[in-house]
Formats: C-alpha cells, sequence, structure tokens
C-alpha cells in the first residue's frame, strides 16, 4: 500500500479473536459511557474561552464541532469494529495505511491525549482555587495558580493533580464502574442544576450582537471547543463488547454525542443570556486572544467582571446571578468530576505508548511493566510528568487547541483508512459499517480540515513542529528497529504481562485484564 511497511491486518485480529470478549452492552450503557466520557473543561471551562472568540454565536460552533464529531465517530466505529485492539487510530492505520502514515497518527495521538490530559488539569485547577477562595474567602495569589502566559508564573494545583494521577494509574487503580456511575450523575445534576437557574432568566438582549466577530469568530470557536467532545471514542472502542453493534453503535455514538450537543447548548445559553457573552477588545478595539497577557491585563482592569475572565465559567455565571452556594457546588462537582477524565486520558496515552514500543517503534523500556502493579509504569511516570510540565506553564485554551490538532489529524486518518479498506478488503467482517460512507466519510475528511485550519495559528505551526520532529524520530530512530520492518510480526495482546487495555468500566463489562469491571 501507500507506505510499503503494512502490519497484516489478520496477525491483529488473531489476538481479538483470542480475547472472546462478553457482548454485553446495550445503547442505553454505550449511550451512558460517551457521556461520562466526554463532558468535562469542555462545557465548564472552555465555554469562556469559546465567547471571547464567538461572543453568543459559539452557539452554533458548539453544533458545528458536535456536527464534525458526529461523523468521525461514524467512521471510527466501523474500524473500531473491526481491529477491536488496543491502540485505537494508530493501529487502524497500520493495518490500512502503513507504517509511516501510523508513526504519524501515533505521534499525533501524544498531542491528543497527553496535552488534553494537561488542558483538563489547568480547567481543574480554575475550579479548585476558585471554591477555596470561596470557601475561606481568601485570594489566593495567581503567581502560583497560573501560568506565565496567563498572569502567573506556575500552576502548582494543575501539577498537584497530574502527579497524583499518574500515582493512581501507577498502582493500577481503575475506576471502578460505580465510582464512574456516580460521577457521570454529579456532572449531569450540576450541568442541570446551571440550566434550571439560568435558562428561565434569560435576557434575549444579551444575544446582540450575536457574532460580533462574523463567521471567522464562530469557526475559531468552533475549533477550540471541539475539545468539549474529545473522549467519544470510548464508545467506538466498546464495539466488541457491544449486542447488536450495528444498531446499538450509532445509537451510542449519536445518542451521546446528541445529549451532550443539547447539554452545551442550554448551558452556552444560560451564561450568554444572564451574564453576557460579549469578547473583550483590546484599547486598539482588537478581539484579545484567551489565554494571553493581554487578556489577563484587561481582565485585571475590570477587576474580573466578565464570564470570558473567568476560570471557572459556570460556577462564576452562577454567583453573579444571585446563587452562590448553588455555584460552589457546581464548581465542587467540577472538582470531584474532572480528575477522572485526566485518569482516561493519561490511561490512553501509556497504552498508546505501549502498543508502540512494543511494536519496536520506541524504546523496549517504555513497555516495561511493572512487577508488583502489572503496570507499565515507566511510561506512565514519563506521561505524567510532561503533563504536569505542559499544565503548569501552558494556559487551558492553548493547551486544547494543540489536542485538537493533534485528534483531527488521527480522526481524519481514520475516515480515510476506512474508505480506503472498503476498497481494498471488501469482503471483511465488519460488525458495524458505517451508514451512508461515501457521503459520512469525506464530510469526516472535509469537517476535520475545516477545524484544524480554523483553530489559532500558533496551534497549527506546534502542530507543524512536532509533526517534523515526528518524523525526524521515526527516520533516525524508529525505522531500523521496527518490528514489520525487521520481519517479526507480533501481536502481544494475550501475553501474561500486558496491562489491562483501555476499556471504560462498566457494570458487567468483561475486560480483557480479565476480572469483570
Ligand atoms: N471532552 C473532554 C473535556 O471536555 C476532554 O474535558
Amino acid at each position: 500500500m501507500i507506505f510499503g511497511r503494512i502490519k497484516p491486518l489478520d496477525a491483529i485480529l488473531a489476538t481479538a479473536e483470542k480475547k472472546s470478549l462478553h457482548r454485553s452492552l446495550g445503547a442505553f450503557q454505550l449511550t451512558m459511557l460517551g457521556i461520562g466520557a466526554v463532558i468535562g473543561t469542555g462545557i465548564f471551562v472552555l465555554t469562556a474561552e469559546a465567547a471571547q472568540k464567538a461572543g453568543p454565536g459559539m452557539m452554533i460552533s458548539f453544533v458545528i464541532a458536535g456536527f464534525v464529531c458526529a461523523v468521525a465517530a461514524l467512521c471510527y466505529a466501523e474500524m473500531a469494529s473491526m481491529v477491536p485492539v488496543s491502540g485505537s487510530a494508530y493501529t487502524y492505520s497500520y493495518a490500512v495505511m502503513g507504517e509511516l502514515i501510523a508513526w504519524m497518527v501515533g505521534w499525533a495521538l501524544i498531542l491528543e491525549y497527553a496535552v488534553a490530559a494537561g488542558a483538563v488539569s489547568v480547567g481543574w485547577s480554575g475550579y479548585m482555587i476558585g471554591y477555596l477562595e470561596h470557601a475561606l474567602g481568601t485570594d489566593i495569589s495567581d503567581a502560583w495558580t497560573r501560568g506565565p502566559f496567563d498572569g502567573g508564573l506556575i500552576n502548582l494545583p494543575a501539577m498537584v493533580i497530574a502527579g497524583l494521577v499518574t500515582l493512581l494509574l501507577v498502582r493500577g487503580t481503575k475506576e471502578s464502574a460505580t465510582v464512574n456511575a456516580v460521577l457521570v450523575a454529579i456532572k449531569i445534576v450540576a450541568l442541570l442544576a446551571f440550566i434550571a437557574l439560568s435558562v428561565p432568566v434569560l435576557n434575549m438582549k444579551q444575544f446582540d450582537p450575536f457574532a460580533p466577530l462574523g463567521f471567522g469568530g464562530i469557526s475559531a470557536a468552533a475549533a477550540s471547543i471541539f475539545f468539549a467532545y474529545v473522549g467519544f471514542d470510548a464508545v467506538s472502542t466498546a464495539a466488541e463488547e457491544t449486542k447488536n453493534p450495528q444498531r446499538n453503535m450509532p445509537i451510542g455514538l449519536i445518542g451521546s454525542l446528541g445529549i451532550c450537543t443539547v447539554f452545551y447548548l442550554l448551558v452556552s445559553a444560560g451564561v450568554i443570556g444572564t451574564v453576557g457573552a460579549q469578547p473583550q477588545f483590546g484599547t486598539h478595539g482588537e478581539a484579545l486572544e484567551p489565554g494571553s497577557r493581554e487578556l489577563a491585563a484587561q481582565c485585571s482592569a475590570i477587576a474580573d467582571q466578565a464570564v470570558v475572565c473567568s476560570k471557572e465559567a459556570l460556577a462564576w455565571t452562577l454567583r453573579q446571578i444571585g446563587w452562590p452556594q448553588i455555584g460552589n457546588l457546581v464548581g465542587l462537582a467540577a472538582i470531584l468530576a474532572l480528575p477522572s477524565v485526566i485518569l482516561m486520558m493519561m490511561f490512553g496515552q501509556t497504552r498508546i505508548f505501549f502498543v508502540m514500543s512494543r511494536d519496536g517503534l520506541l524504546p523496549q523500556l517504555f513497555s516495561k511493566v511493572h512487577p508488583r502493579y502489572n503496570t507499565p509504569h515507566v511510561i506512565t511516570l514519563l506521561t505524567g510528568l510532561f503533563v504536569a510540565l505542559f499544565s503548569a506553564f501552558f494556559p487551558v485554551g492553548q493547551l486544547a487547541n494543540i489536542s485538537n490538532s493533534g485528534t483531527l489529524f488521527a480522526f481524519m486518518a481514520v475516515s480515510v483508512a476506512v474508505l480506503a479498506l472498503r476498497r481494498t478488503d471488501p469482503t471483511r467482517l465488519r460488525p458495524f459499517r458505517t451508514p451512508a460512507i461515501l457521503l459520512v466519510a469525506p464530510l469526516s475528511i472535509a469537517g476535520c480540515l475545516y477545524l484544524f485550519f480554523s483553530l489559532d495559528q500558533k496551534s497549527k505551526m506546534l502542530f507543524l513542529g512536532w509533526a517534523i520532529i515526528g518524523l525526524a524520530v521515526y527516520f533516525l530512530y524508529s525505522r531500523n528497529r521496527s518490528h514489520v520492518g525487521r520481519g517479526i510480526i507480533d501481536v502481544h495482546e494475550d501475553d501474561a504481562d500486558t496491562p489491562p487495555q483501555p476499556v471504560p468500566p462498566l457494570p458487567g463489562v468483561h475486560t480483557p485484564g480479565g476480572k469483570d469491571a
């Protein structure tokens, strides 16, 4: 195929067959799984950033981003059901488009997962500090709670939460099904409370002007707010455990994305219609970049009296409209629930590194497994270190955008792969087939490209730089060591020392790790 080295799909599938997971998930459980994985920093924190970019028009941004995710999710699900092994987009690409593209996808997934974990850590920090300030009635210095681009020096709380989650992962903590269900409930109740208190008191005047920065602003906000939907791939990867996947998969994917979109629209309407969501402009009339020093300075001049200045947009809004206690409780909900999003992201990251290392593309040290905890502790600690560093120094919006660039690249690659595989391997069993693929896959590719190019210049340049480093590492290191390149076709997943793979915790689900979750 395109670049020579292909990992044979049959070799990959040999493993999956042996795993034979129990098919126990129905449409409802899949939908809940999706909602649990998706709701996080995006809606709790980035709403403020989207307002700074698009004003009230951010409601359209939520719809655009949700739509692109829906078509990408349908492609992702076909791949996930055909190649139901770990490594997600990286493994799919290896089988279809060859090693080089797979390497680039894996490299981009580092952005998706590790940088996203950093973004959610920063989001958590904002809510934690806001909560403490209100509970204790003090003002905590920005110097230690915000990064250097955001009016501070270093974000210590974000580092602490990233460190704690890393330790949990090294110990092999998996979220139990009960904890997961409780956290989903907490998030939903918090958003429902926000909607119930804000939507009835909407003031339609706040929606005018609707798009102060034009369609460019709406596109830029869509590219950022895409982050709020990331995580639905958790649903796609559960294909193997789904009863009647052809029916239940699309219901689970579209259902959870649809429900999240409705939540996001109501929440953003609640913010816009109560406290207003107009961007802040600089002294020369230019819209300020979210997370920039200029915006931090402007916000300090107006004593943070605008939602776009808040690091805890939903709690802040409720306090402004006369519900300070409920605002604090919504903040507490974010403080409790966001660490599970960090955990999922970092878990995904370590497993991708693990598979890449097993394929010989990354040092073998990365796939070393702890003798007692049975976790890939070396790579978990290394991932944790980077997540902590990202979160210490960069603003949440910047991290989210960089993460989005990697995710969009990976989704695009998967959409191309699905289309290509229909041509090259039309007879292979597909437990789930993307409906109307000739429409859905091109829409997904175009949507991902559109959102990618709507990202800010800095994120696009960083992505380019990251890709160039990735190519250099591949040609200088990985290419010569690749197992496939050396003629070794190994599929290790059934080895006794393989750590549990990322299957989200659900009641009655048999994880490949062996035990019931
Ligand atoms: N969608 C997840 C969040 O918003 C990543 O936190």
